[in-house]
């Protein structure tokens, strides 16, 4: 198993989409195991459910402030360590934290309801229109990108350009176009940063630009790559783990028919499901700040440990039949938004949003069928499709369920 732990780090194993063979046998032979992956240094790889989840609920003994991302040890740290809400430990997360968590309470999400399912009744209605489009480009991106442009109240004038830059950093550029692009979205947001800082909105980047921390103001910087932070967050998780879902339901016709047929019964534990097949953000990285234990395994100050996941979400001691993909699953207490105080906090958000999608298309559309190879990323980061092209065959009118 040793030699094949180098796959781990090597995007091509999840674009094949079939690393789990490697994580069951990490999790049923050494769940917390000690290794060096090349470029990206040494560290302690979690794949146990349960080691995962004691992990993220411990940020005093594990930190995120150096960094939650494998990255090759020649980039260093991550230029938002110690600045950006999901890069930093209390107290500076916690002010963090209460500045913004207003614009994703159950309040803020009931304004932003009419945004959401509007954004998805018109990409949706648009697909099926077309008929035969990329799920992941012309559905899952999009509506996403929608819903951050609202919240972070970006001028309607700007949100194509905008949308474009992101297709290229995140989703459909070469690796030249992505950071091209990605260069043009932190110039976009350093300008509106310094507007609203001056003349603040009801928005996100306006509380980002005029919070105080310490009676000191946030550097533009660090507005700047909070504002990144939400719109990477925001967007990538949400757009693989809706094409994932779509794929999964999509090659399991019966299960498609259960969230057709009982649409209002069955969408809460669906979402829930897809969050935890996809589980797109593939490992979360912490840092030991002194000596400590997990599974057995002695950890030292300043080791880093890697938390899959996707690993620890097919764990059976937490889920029963954890290969098996299904829309009724309850319990499902699945890590694919984290845990403790970095849970996500786009969760409800990400949910009205997958919720919505799945509620246009079952409507909307009488029968769903691939139209050709998908394909999937080449990342260590993230985990899910590149491409997904479908075929939507419309329903009539009279078959359409009133959304
Ligand atoms: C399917 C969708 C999503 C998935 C799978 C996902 C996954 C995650 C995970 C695993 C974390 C924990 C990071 C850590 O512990 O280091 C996280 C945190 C975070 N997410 Fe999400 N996320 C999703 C949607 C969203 C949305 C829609 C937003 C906002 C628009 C968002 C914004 C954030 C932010 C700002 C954090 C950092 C929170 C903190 O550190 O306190 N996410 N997300």
């Amino acid at each position: 198993m040793r030699q094949d732990l180098s796959r781990l780090v090597d995007g091509t194993t999840y674009r094949s989409g079939n690393p789990f063979d490697l994580w069951r046998r990490m999790r049923e032979n050494e769940p917390v195991l000690w290794h060096d992956a090349g470029i990206f240094g040494e560290f302690w790889s979690v794949t146990s459910f349960t080691a995962v989840k004691e992990c993220l609920r411990d940020p005093d003994t594990f930190t995120s402030s150096s960094g939650t991302l494998l990255r090759p040890l020649s980039q260093g740290h991550d230029p938002g360590s110690g600045k950006t809400l999901a890069l930093s430990d209390a107290p500076r997360h916690t002010a963090l934290r209460a500045a913004v968590a207003d614009w994703f309470s159950p309040r803020s999400l009931r304004t932003l309801t009419a945004a959401v399912q509007s954004a998805a009744h018109a990409t949706v209605t648009d697909a099926v229109a077309k008929s035969q489009v990329d799920f992941v480009v012309d559905i899952a991106a999009k509506v996403p990108l929608e819903v951050v442009w609202t919240l972070l109240d970006v001028p309607t004038a700007d949100r194509a350009e905008l949308t474009g830059w992101s297709m290229d950093a995140f989703c459909a550029g070469t690796a030249s176009e992505r950071s091209i692009a990605h260069l043009e979205i932190l110039d976009y947001f350093s300008v509106l940063a310094e507007k609203r800082r001056s003349r603040p909105g009801n928005d996100l980047v306006s509380v980002l630009a005029t919070a105080e921390f310490e009676d000191t103001r946030l550097p533009l910087d660090e507005v700047v790559l909070n504002c990144d932070n939400l719109l990477v967050g925001g967007t990538e998780n949400v757009r693989l783990a809706m094409s994932g879902g779509m794929q999964a339901l999509l090659e399991r016709p019966e299960q498609w028919a259960l969230l057709r047929d009982d649409f209002d019964r069955v969408i809460p534990t669906a979402v829930d499901e897809i969050l935890r097949w996809t589980s797109s953000a593939t490992h979360l990285v912490r840092t030991a700040q002194r000596d400590t234990e997990i599974g057995g395994r002695r950890i030292s100050a300043g080791d880093r440990v890697v938390l899959w996941l996707t690993a620890a979400n097919r764990d059976p001691v937490e889920f029963a039949a954890p290969d098996t993909f299904d829309v009724t699953r309850s319990p499902n207490h699945h890590l694919a938004l984290g845990a403790g105080p970095h849970y996500c906090i786009g969760v409800q958000l990400a949910k009205l949003e997958i919720r919505a999608v799945l509620r246009e298309l079952t409507s909307q559309v009488r029968r769903a069928s691939p139209d050709g190879p998908a394909e999937r990323l080449e990342s260590i980061v993230v985990n899910g499709l590149r491409s997904l092209p479908v075929r939507l065959d419309a329903a009539t009118k009279a078959c359409q369920r009133r959304t």
